[in-house]
């Protein structure tokens, strides 16, 4: 059994806690309002305080707030042979290993919830196999060698939480015209997820694949037509360019 320790036990600890559940991993959980409930799991036991999470885990967890993450960080000991990943949106390598020091720093993201299942996608840099393992029970694990495409890449977190908003207006339209919600729920998402296996399966260009999907003069051409006069599929770069900005800790 690993032990991990976690700090900041809030929902993403609590979604990282139920995917890894049964997989070879303990955790020793920093006190929070959701830490109490965490604390009847057999594989989770409350610290008192976060320098106890520190002094009684070699892997460490960060889930705190990321505003306030590193400057928490900055008041802990940490010691060498320790490893420390960062969950914190917006955290850059440099300043992390500042405060975690003679810990190694890692940093990573995911879409949280999805892990709870065992299906969101994490990234990792830089490697280590310690990390990779964990993060493997969570979903599939995409290293990254370089800090500047793995900083773009973690913006893939909001647009994962941004999904939940267009799926939730998705099925309050079909809802408002007739359909059952739950039905409309469920169709929604199997149509994505079945959207997604082509995606992951096909070798052929999006560039190839949609002209057989989109047939001239159909229902589909009709929608990406009004969506596009409307803007709304190009508003999405300008809108991933103001999340870009956050990660890279430009605003
Ligand atoms: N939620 C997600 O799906 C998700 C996905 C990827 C990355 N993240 C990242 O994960 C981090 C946490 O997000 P979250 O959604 O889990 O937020 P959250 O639910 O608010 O959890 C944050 C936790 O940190 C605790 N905390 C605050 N100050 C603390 C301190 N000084 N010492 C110890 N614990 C402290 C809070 O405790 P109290 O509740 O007692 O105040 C809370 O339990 C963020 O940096 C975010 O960027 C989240």
């Amino acid at each position: 059994m690993t032990t991990i320790g976690i700090l900041g036990t809030g929902h993403l600890a609590e979604f990282l806690i139920r995917g890894a559940a049964g997989k070879g991993f303990g955790f020793l959980v920093a006190p929070s309002r959701r830490a109490k409930t965490l604390g009847a799991r057999p594989d989770v036991t409350l610290a008192a305080s976060n320098q106890q999470v520190v002094d009684g885990a070699d892997l460490v967890l960060v889930c705190l707030p990321a505003r306030d993450g590193l400057a928490i960080l900055q008041t802990l000991r940490f010691h060498a042979g320790q490893s420390v990943l960062s969950a914190m949106a917006g955290t850059r390598l440099a300043p992390l290993a500042a405060a975690v020091g003679p810990a190694a720093a890692h940093c990573t993201m995911m879409p949280g919830h999805a892990n709870a299942y065992g299906a969101g996608p994490c990234l990792l840099y830089p490697a280590d196999p310690a990390w990779h393992a964990f993060l493997a029970t969570l979903g599939p694990v995409h290293g990254f060698t370089d800090e500047t495409a793995f900083v773009t890449a973690t913006a893939f977190g909001a647009l994962s939480g941004a999904s939940f908003f267009l799926m939730d207006s998705l099925t309050r339209w079909f809802a408002a015209n007739g359909m059952d919600g739950s039905d409309a729920r469920r169709l929604i998402a199997e149509t994505l997820i079945g959207n997604a296996t082509v995606l992951l399966n096909e070798t052929a260009s999006l560039a190839e694949i949609t002209p057989g999907i989109a047939t001239p003069g159909g229902i589909t051409e009709a929608l990406v037509r009004a969506l596009g006069a409307k803007g709304a599929l190009d508003a999405w770069h300008p809108a991933l360019d103001i999340v870009l900005t956050r990660v890279r800790g430009e605003s």
